[in-house]
Protein backbone atom coordinates (compact mmCIF):
# COMPACT_ATOMS: atom_id res chain seq x y z
CA UNK A 1 0.00 0.00 0.00
CA UNK A 2 1.00 3.72 -0.30
CA UNK A 3 1.86 4.94 2.92
CA UNK A 4 3.02 9.08 3.59
CA UNK A 5 5.40 8.85 6.53
CA UNK A 6 5.37 12.79 8.15
CA UNK A 7 8.34 13.04 10.42
CA UNK A 8 10.43 10.09 8.26
CA UNK A 9 13.92 12.07 7.83
CA UNK A 10 13.66 11.63 12.21
CA UNK A 11 14.99 8.52 14.63
CA UNK A 12 12.02 6.84 14.95
CA UNK A 13 10.52 7.57 11.78
CA UNK A 14 13.45 6.78 9.54
CA UNK A 15 13.27 3.23 11.34
CA UNK A 16 9.31 3.17 9.84
CA UNK A 17 9.99 3.77 6.62
CA UNK A 18 12.58 1.31 6.43
CA UNK A 19 10.08 -1.49 8.06
CA UNK A 20 7.22 -0.61 5.88
CA UNK A 21 9.85 -0.80 2.18
CA UNK A 22 10.77 -3.86 3.63
CA UNK A 23 7.66 -5.36 3.91
CA UNK A 24 6.86 -4.21 0.20
CA UNK A 25 5.11 -1.16 0.56
CA UNK A 26 5.38 2.22 -0.95
CA UNK A 27 6.55 5.00 0.95
CA UNK A 28 7.29 9.11 0.94
CA UNK A 29 8.40 10.78 3.62
CA UNK A 30 7.26 14.40 4.01
CA UNK A 31 9.98 16.07 6.71
CA UNK A 32 10.81 19.77 7.05
CA UNK A 33 14.93 18.12 8.05
CA UNK A 34 14.47 20.28 11.33
CA UNK A 35 15.96 18.01 13.29
CA UNK A 36 15.68 14.56 10.97
CA UNK A 37 18.31 14.35 8.39
CA UNK A 38 18.11 13.37 4.90
CA UNK A 39 21.01 10.89 5.01
CA UNK A 40 18.48 8.66 7.43
CA UNK A 41 16.36 8.25 5.12
CA UNK A 42 16.25 5.14 2.75
CA UNK A 43 16.50 5.70 -0.84
CA UNK A 44 13.57 3.49 -1.81
CA UNK A 45 11.31 6.51 -0.45
CA UNK A 46 10.77 9.44 -2.07
CA UNK A 47 11.05 12.77 -0.32
CA UNK A 48 8.87 16.07 -0.01
CA UNK A 49 10.50 18.52 2.03
CA UNK A 50 7.44 20.05 3.39
CA UNK A 51 6.96 21.92 7.10
CA UNK A 52 3.55 20.23 8.47
CA UNK A 53 2.80 23.86 9.41
CA UNK A 54 2.33 25.15 5.97
CA UNK A 55 -1.25 23.60 4.92
CA UNK A 56 -0.53 24.60 1.26
CA UNK A 57 2.44 22.46 1.38
CA UNK A 58 0.66 19.69 2.86
CA UNK A 59 -1.69 19.58 0.87
CA UNK A 60 0.26 19.81 -2.41
CA UNK A 61 2.27 16.74 -1.02
CA UNK A 62 -0.75 14.57 0.58
CA UNK A 63 -2.59 15.06 -3.00
CA UNK A 64 0.22 14.42 -5.20
CA UNK A 65 1.64 10.91 -3.78
CA UNK A 66 -2.32 9.97 -2.78
CA UNK A 67 -1.65 7.75 0.11
CA UNK A 68 -3.79 5.11 1.73
CA UNK A 69 -2.17 5.86 5.07
CA UNK A 70 -0.88 8.24 6.59
CA UNK A 71 2.08 7.32 9.58
CA UNK A 72 2.61 10.72 11.60
CA UNK A 73 5.75 11.02 13.42
CA UNK A 74 6.63 14.68 12.68
CA UNK A 75 6.63 16.44 16.06
CA UNK A 76 8.06 18.59 18.20
CA UNK A 77 9.60 16.08 20.14
CA UNK A 78 11.56 17.46 23.35
CA UNK A 79 9.86 17.64 26.71
CA UNK A 80 12.38 20.41 27.52
CA UNK A 81 11.77 22.32 24.48
CA UNK A 82 7.82 22.44 24.66
CA UNK A 83 8.53 23.90 28.71
CA UNK A 84 10.57 26.92 27.09
CA UNK A 85 8.29 27.44 23.96
CA UNK A 86 4.94 25.95 24.60
CA UNK A 87 3.40 27.83 21.19
CA UNK A 88 6.60 26.41 19.19
CA UNK A 89 4.86 23.05 20.67
CA UNK A 90 1.31 23.79 19.67
CA UNK A 91 2.49 25.12 16.18
CA UNK A 92 4.11 21.87 15.47
CA UNK A 93 2.02 19.37 17.48
CA UNK A 94 -1.16 20.70 16.74
CA UNK A 95 -1.75 23.20 14.15
CA UNK A 96 0.65 21.25 12.36
CA UNK A 97 -1.04 17.82 12.83
CA UNK A 98 -4.08 19.08 12.17
CA UNK A 99 -3.05 19.92 8.34
CA UNK A 100 -2.02 17.01 8.08
CA UNK A 101 -5.50 15.42 9.15
CA UNK A 102 -7.24 17.95 6.98
CA UNK A 103 -5.61 16.80 4.17
CA UNK A 104 -5.74 13.33 4.96
CA UNK A 105 -10.07 14.37 4.66
CA UNK A 106 -9.15 15.75 1.39
CA UNK A 107 -8.13 13.39 -0.47
CA UNK A 108 -9.49 9.94 0.90
CA UNK A 109 -6.86 8.82 3.14
CA UNK A 110 -8.18 5.66 4.61
CA UNK A 111 -5.97 5.83 8.32
CA UNK A 112 -4.06 7.70 10.49
CA UNK A 113 -1.31 5.55 12.46
CA UNK A 114 -0.12 8.68 14.88
CA UNK A 115 3.04 8.01 17.37
CA UNK A 116 2.14 9.47 20.62
CA UNK A 117 3.49 9.26 24.47
CA UNK A 118 3.14 6.80 27.26
CA UNK A 119 5.90 8.34 29.21
CA UNK A 120 4.91 11.97 29.27
CA UNK A 121 0.69 11.98 30.05
CA UNK A 122 0.37 10.02 33.43
CA UNK A 123 2.58 12.12 35.47
CA UNK A 124 3.73 10.20 38.41
CA UNK A 125 2.00 6.81 37.68
CA UNK A 126 -0.55 5.26 40.36
CA UNK A 127 0.71 1.86 39.45
CA UNK A 128 3.64 0.07 38.13
CA UNK A 129 3.31 -1.12 35.33
CA UNK A 130 0.44 1.71 34.06
CA UNK A 131 -2.02 0.86 31.33
CA UNK A 132 -3.75 2.71 28.44
CA UNK A 133 -6.32 3.74 30.97
CA UNK A 134 -4.32 5.66 33.83
CA UNK A 135 -5.53 8.84 34.50
CA UNK A 136 -3.97 11.54 32.01
CA UNK A 137 -1.53 14.26 33.82
CA UNK A 138 0.85 15.63 31.88
CA UNK A 139 3.57 17.69 33.42
CA UNK A 140 4.32 19.58 30.06
CA UNK A 141 3.09 21.52 27.33
CA UNK A 142 4.64 18.50 25.41
CA UNK A 143 2.59 15.71 26.74
CA UNK A 144 -0.48 17.99 26.32
CA UNK A 145 -0.33 18.63 23.13
CA UNK A 146 0.27 15.02 21.84
CA UNK A 147 -2.74 14.38 24.03
CA UNK A 148 -4.88 17.03 22.42
CA UNK A 149 -4.16 15.61 19.58
CA UNK A 150 -5.47 12.15 20.54
CA UNK A 151 -8.65 13.48 21.27
CA UNK A 152 -8.74 15.56 17.47
CA UNK A 153 -8.12 12.10 16.05
CA UNK A 154 -11.14 11.16 17.59
CA UNK A 155 -13.11 13.63 16.63
CA UNK A 156 -11.82 13.27 12.94
CA UNK A 157 -13.06 9.84 13.12
CA UNK A 158 -16.51 10.88 14.51
CA UNK A 159 -17.16 13.30 12.26
CA UNK A 160 -15.57 12.26 8.97
CA UNK A 161 -14.47 8.84 9.15
CA UNK A 162 -10.86 8.74 9.11
CA UNK A 163 -9.77 5.87 10.92
CA UNK A 164 -6.86 5.76 13.30
CA UNK A 165 -4.30 3.97 15.83
CA UNK A 166 -3.03 5.46 18.52
CA UNK A 167 0.31 4.19 19.57
CA UNK A 168 2.13 5.13 23.32
CA UNK A 169 5.86 5.17 22.89
CA UNK A 170 8.13 4.30 25.96
CA UNK A 171 11.20 5.76 25.78
CA UNK A 172 12.57 4.67 22.60
CA UNK A 173 16.75 3.96 21.77
CA UNK A 174 18.65 2.95 18.94
CA UNK A 175 20.74 3.88 15.95
CA UNK A 176 20.70 7.21 14.43
CA UNK A 177 19.00 8.63 17.87
CA UNK A 178 20.84 12.41 18.19
CA UNK A 179 23.74 11.63 20.87
CA UNK A 180 24.31 15.08 20.55
CA UNK A 181 21.15 15.84 22.68
CA UNK A 182 21.49 17.53 26.29
CA UNK A 183 18.25 16.22 27.77
CA UNK A 184 16.90 13.32 27.68
CA UNK A 185 17.74 9.91 25.14
CA UNK A 186 20.08 8.57 27.97
CA UNK A 187 20.94 5.43 26.28
CA UNK A 188 22.38 7.91 23.05
CA UNK A 189 24.21 10.00 25.63
CA UNK A 190 25.49 7.50 27.86
CA UNK A 191 26.64 5.28 24.93
CA UNK A 192 28.73 7.42 23.52
CA UNK A 193 30.28 9.14 26.30
CA UNK A 194 31.34 5.77 27.67
CA UNK A 195 32.72 4.66 23.91
CA UNK A 196 35.42 7.99 24.26
CA UNK A 197 36.08 7.73 27.46
CA UNK A 198 34.45 11.10 28.89
CA UNK A 199 32.81 11.74 32.39
CA UNK A 200 28.96 10.55 32.74
CA UNK A 201 26.93 12.35 35.25
CA UNK A 202 23.18 10.75 36.16
CA UNK A 203 20.35 13.21 37.28
CA UNK A 204 19.93 12.58 40.70
CA UNK A 205 20.75 9.21 42.66
CA UNK A 206 20.34 7.26 39.72
CA UNK A 207 17.28 5.13 41.11
CA UNK A 208 14.49 6.46 38.61
CA UNK A 209 13.40 4.20 36.80
CA UNK A 210 12.03 4.26 32.84
CA UNK A 211 10.71 1.53 30.35
CA UNK A 212 13.06 1.77 27.70
CA UNK A 213 12.72 -0.05 23.79
CA UNK A 214 14.39 -0.82 20.93
CA UNK A 215 13.52 1.22 17.68
CA UNK A 216 13.53 -2.05 15.86
CA UNK A 217 10.15 -3.19 17.51
CA UNK A 218 8.98 0.68 17.31
CA UNK A 219 9.19 -0.09 13.62
CA UNK A 220 7.60 -3.55 13.90
CA UNK A 221 4.67 -1.95 15.85
CA UNK A 222 3.47 0.41 13.46
CA UNK A 223 3.72 -2.56 10.65
CA UNK A 224 0.81 -4.13 12.62
CA UNK A 225 -0.77 -1.17 13.06
CA UNK A 226 -1.73 -0.44 9.30
CA UNK A 227 -3.90 -3.13 9.60
CA UNK A 228 -5.25 -3.60 13.08
CA UNK A 229 -5.79 -1.53 16.34
CA UNK A 230 -8.68 0.57 14.02
CA UNK A 231 -9.81 3.26 17.01
CA UNK A 232 -7.49 1.83 19.39
CA UNK A 233 -4.89 3.44 21.59
CA UNK A 234 -1.75 1.18 22.33
CA UNK A 235 1.65 1.15 24.21
CA UNK A 236 4.39 0.25 22.33
CA UNK A 237 6.91 -0.32 25.28
CA UNK A 238 8.78 -3.12 27.14
CA UNK A 239 6.14 -2.84 30.25
CA UNK A 240 9.92 -3.40 32.29
CA UNK A 241 10.77 -0.52 34.77
CA UNK A 242 14.85 -0.22 34.59
CA UNK A 243 16.88 2.07 36.64
CA UNK A 244 19.45 4.50 35.30
CA UNK A 245 21.99 3.49 38.01
CA UNK A 246 21.31 0.01 35.99
CA UNK A 247 21.49 1.23 32.81
CA UNK A 248 24.76 2.53 33.45
CA UNK A 249 25.64 -0.84 34.42
CA UNK A 250 24.80 -2.47 31.39
CA UNK A 251 26.20 -0.50 29.15
CA UNK A 252 29.51 0.38 30.98
CA UNK A 253 30.11 -3.63 30.61
CA UNK A 254 29.12 -3.63 26.93
CA UNK A 255 31.40 -0.53 25.85
CA UNK A 256 34.16 -1.90 28.89
CA UNK A 257 33.82 1.75 30.60
CA UNK A 258 35.80 1.34 34.13
CA UNK A 259 35.13 4.60 35.21
CA UNK A 260 32.46 5.29 38.34
CA UNK A 261 29.15 7.61 37.61
CA UNK A 262 28.97 11.00 38.79
CA UNK A 263 25.48 12.37 40.10
CA UNK A 264 24.22 15.68 39.47
CA UNK A 265 21.21 17.33 41.18
CA UNK A 266 17.63 15.63 40.13
CA UNK A 267 16.25 16.96 37.18
CA UNK A 268 13.27 19.49 38.01
CA UNK A 269 9.69 17.29 36.95
CA UNK A 270 10.90 14.14 36.14
CA UNK A 271 8.64 11.48 36.93
CA UNK A 272 10.44 9.05 39.59
CA UNK A 273 9.00 5.35 38.58
CA UNK A 274 7.34 4.99 34.99
CA UNK A 275 6.36 1.01 33.07
CA UNK A 276 3.65 1.15 30.49
CA UNK A 277 1.91 -2.27 30.57
CA UNK A 278 1.43 -3.80 26.58
CA UNK A 279 -0.94 -6.07 27.32
CA UNK A 280 -3.10 -4.79 24.97
CA UNK A 281 -0.94 -4.35 22.26
CA UNK A 282 -0.15 -7.97 22.34
CA UNK A 283 -3.82 -8.93 22.52
CA UNK A 284 -5.35 -6.07 19.57
CA UNK A 285 -2.51 -5.59 18.15
CA UNK A 286 -0.39 -9.19 18.12
CA UNK A 287 2.50 -7.27 18.62
CA UNK A 288 5.36 -7.71 21.35
CA UNK A 289 8.80 -6.65 22.27
CA UNK A 290 11.56 -9.04 21.03
CA UNK A 291 14.47 -7.13 21.51
CA UNK A 292 15.78 -7.75 24.65
CA UNK A 293 17.36 -4.89 26.59
CA UNK A 294 21.11 -6.40 26.62
CA UNK A 295 20.81 -6.94 22.80
CA UNK A 296 19.45 -3.58 22.30
CA UNK A 297 22.81 -1.64 23.97
CA UNK A 298 24.68 -3.87 22.20
CA UNK A 299 23.38 -3.07 18.74
CA UNK A 300 23.26 0.63 19.84
CA UNK A 301 26.99 0.89 21.22
CA UNK A 302 27.88 -0.90 18.19
CA UNK A 303 25.90 1.89 16.29
CA UNK A 304 27.47 4.78 18.00
CA UNK A 305 31.27 3.31 17.82
CA UNK A 306 30.77 3.21 13.88
CA UNK A 307 29.34 7.29 14.24
CA UNK A 308 32.13 8.19 16.53
CA UNK A 309 34.95 6.43 14.25
CA UNK A 310 33.45 7.71 11.28
CA UNK A 311 33.41 11.28 13.07
CA UNK A 312 37.21 11.18 13.70
CA UNK A 313 38.00 10.38 10.40
N1 LIG B 1 12.04 9.24 21.12
C1 LIG B 1 11.15 8.80 21.98
O1 LIG B 1 11.51 8.13 22.96
C2 LIG B 1 9.67 9.09 21.78
C3 LIG B 1 8.78 8.71 22.79
C4 LIG B 1 7.43 8.96 22.62
C5 LIG B 1 6.96 9.54 21.45
N2 LIG B 1 7.84 9.91 20.49
C6 LIG B 1 7.28 10.53 19.26
O2 LIG B 1 7.80 9.87 18.12
C7 LIG B 1 7.93 10.81 17.04
C8 LIG B 1 9.34 10.78 16.49
O3 LIG B 1 10.25 11.17 17.54
P1 LIG B 1 11.83 11.07 17.38
O4 LIG B 1 12.38 10.73 18.72
O5 LIG B 1 12.14 10.21 16.20
O6 LIG B 1 12.18 12.60 17.10
P2 LIG B 1 12.92 13.28 15.87
O7 LIG B 1 13.06 14.73 16.25
O8 LIG B 1 14.12 12.53 15.45
O9 LIG B 1 11.83 13.14 14.70
C9 LIG B 1 10.88 14.13 14.41
C10 LIG B 1 10.90 14.38 12.91
O10 LIG B 1 9.88 15.36 12.61
C11 LIG B 1 10.44 16.34 11.77
N3 LIG B 1 9.74 17.60 12.02
C12 LIG B 1 9.80 18.38 13.13
N4 LIG B 1 9.07 19.49 12.96
C13 LIG B 1 8.53 19.40 11.71
C14 LIG B 1 7.70 20.26 10.94
N5 LIG B 1 7.27 21.44 11.44
N6 LIG B 1 7.34 19.87 9.70
C15 LIG B 1 7.78 18.70 9.18
N7 LIG B 1 8.58 17.84 9.87
C16 LIG B 1 8.95 18.20 11.11
C17 LIG B 1 11.90 16.43 12.15
O11 LIG B 1 12.72 16.99 11.14
C18 LIG B 1 12.22 14.97 12.42
O12 LIG B 1 12.63 14.30 11.25
C19 LIG B 1 7.50 12.16 17.61
O13 LIG B 1 6.16 12.38 17.28
C20 LIG B 1 7.67 11.99 19.09
O14 LIG B 1 6.84 12.85 19.82
C21 LIG B 1 9.19 9.71 20.63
Amino acid sequence: MKILVTGGAGFIGSHVVDAYLTAGHEVAVLDNMSTGREDNVNSGATIHRVDVRNMDDVQAAVASFQPEVINHHAAQSEVPKSVADPGYDASVNLVGGLNVLKAAVDNGVRKIVFSSTGGALYGEPDIVPADEDHPIRPLSPYGTSKYAFEQYLAMFQRTFGLNFTVLRYANVYGARQDFFAEEGRVIAIFASRMIEGKPVTIDGDGSQSRDMLHVGDVAIANLAALDTGDGGTYHVSSGIPVTINDLFRKLALVTEYKDEPRFGPPRKGDVYRIALDNSRALEQLGWRPRILLEEGLRLTVDYFREQIARLRT
